[in-house]
């Protein structure tokens, strides 16, 4: 296959996504807070995990198929929210929304996406999410549940690790302001991206345009301000209780990394949880999802799903090892997006689940979820 042979992984796609975007869309999708640290204790936890491979086990056969919330994913892995994602490339959500229906894998559109859920209902499949950064307003909070119920979100997503803005001092560096505005810094930076130019000339910039629909009342706002922070609050149990009250599908919890969290929300009624620290966007000092994993299975019989630093199928298959039923990339599909446009979604799913085969059959494995058996622990101590 062509692609395979000029992208085989991810680091290829990210290689040529950087290329393809202006500065500011790159460190908007690239950076983390603080130093960065997080981002990158992600990946190198990530690494720190081993697995032995397995030897004289004779032909096996990998089954990816698993199952989620009621429903069976062709793959145990999907698409993380990501909030403008049409800035990163133009028409963003239609093409994943689309591309994780051909996958049939989940694909979960943001709050502060760049079309709303009505805009790519025609294209959703029956496994999409819906993520909500909880309104204020009981009465936008109502009318944002039932829009994605209506529009065909089978499962809401509350992320929780968002309780204020944070710094994301790259970002802030290279000159990216909420809504984007062309100064002529950032029209300098375009000009030496002539593909991202042209698609976005076409389209317009992007807005979030769901929060857009809520804007009227919230006019007049200081211009460091996006009417999505005023319309976005930090939800305390009690908004939890009314949520799991007032949506009758799956409800997912996303940003949890305390195992007395994990206890207290599977009290409360959900349904999955998401372990994520927003890829090192909010706090440096964050442990990797990865090194919280093995405490938060302990604490819950909840599905447990887990992001931050996945590349290829073997990261996902390490998750796995240590407790995770599913996984999820958001970066990952931007970059594949920005590097090949429409195509590149499609050829990620590709890379991973090529990915997955290869090293499932190099540890024995017929299900991701049999992992857990190859999982190399240290050393005993000597005696
Ligand atoms: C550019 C960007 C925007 C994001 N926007 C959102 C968002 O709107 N809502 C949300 O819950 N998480 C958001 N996230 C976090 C992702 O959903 C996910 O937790 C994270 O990207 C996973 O790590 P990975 O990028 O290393 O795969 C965002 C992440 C990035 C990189």
């Amino acid at each position: 296959m062509h692609l395979d042979a000029r992208y085989p992984a991810l680091s290829d796609l990210r290689a040529r996504a950087r290329r393809r975007v202006p500065r500011f869309v790159w460190d908007y999708l690239d950076s983390g807070t603080g130093s960065e640290a997080t981002t990158r204790r992600n990946r190198a936890k990530l690494d720190a995990v081993l697995l032995t491979p397995s030897v004289l086990h004779g032909e096996v056969t990998p089954d990816l198929r698993t199952p989620l919330l009621g429903q069976d994913m062709a793959l145990p892995v999907g698409i993380a929210p990501v909030g403008m994602s049409g800035l990163v490339w133009p028409g963003a959500e239609r093409h994943l929304a689309r591309a994780a229906a051909e996958a049939e894998i989940p694909y979960t559109l943001s709050t502060v996406a760049s079309r709303t859920p009505e805009d790519i209902a025609d294209v959703l499949g029956p496994r999409a999410w819906f993520q909500m950064y909880p309104p204020r307003d009981p009465e936008i909070r109502a009318d944002m549940l039932r829009r994605a119920r209506v529009a065909g979100f089978a499962a809401l997503v509350l992320t929780v690790d968002v309780p204020v803005g944070s710094r994301r001092e790259r970002q802030q560096r290279s000159g990216l302001t909420q809504p984007p505005r062309l100064t002529p810094r950032l029209l300098a930076q375009v000009a030496a991206r002539p593909a991202w130019a042209l698609a976005t000339a076409r389209r317009g910039m992007p807005r979030m345009r769901l929060i857009d629909d809520y804007a009227g009342p919230t006019r007049g706002l200081p211009s460091n301000r996006h009417a999505g922070y005023l319309l976005r609050t930090a939800p305390d149990w009690d908004y939890l209780r009314w949520l799991r009250d007032n949506w009758t599908g799956p409800l997912v919890v996303k940003g949890v990394l305390d195992p007395a969290d994990a206890r207290e929300l599977q009290a409360a009624g959900i349904d999955a949880l998401w372990i994520s620290n927003h890829a090192g966007r909010q706090f440096d000092a964050a442990p990797a999802t990865i090194e919280v994993l093995p405490e938060i299975r302990a604490a819950t019989d909840l599905p447990v799903i887990l992001d931050g630093g996945i590349e290829g199928g073997l990261d996902i298959l390490r998750a796995c090892a240590l407790g995770a039923d599913f996984v999820m990339l958001g970066r990952g599909w931007h970059y594949a997006l920005a590097a090949l446009g429409p195509f590149g979604p499609a050829h990620l799913a590709h890379i991973l689940r090529a990915d997955l085969e290869a090293n499932m059959g190099q540890l024995g494995l017929a299900r991701p979820a049999d992992a857990a058996a190859r999982l190399r622990r240290g050393p005993a101590p000597p005696a």
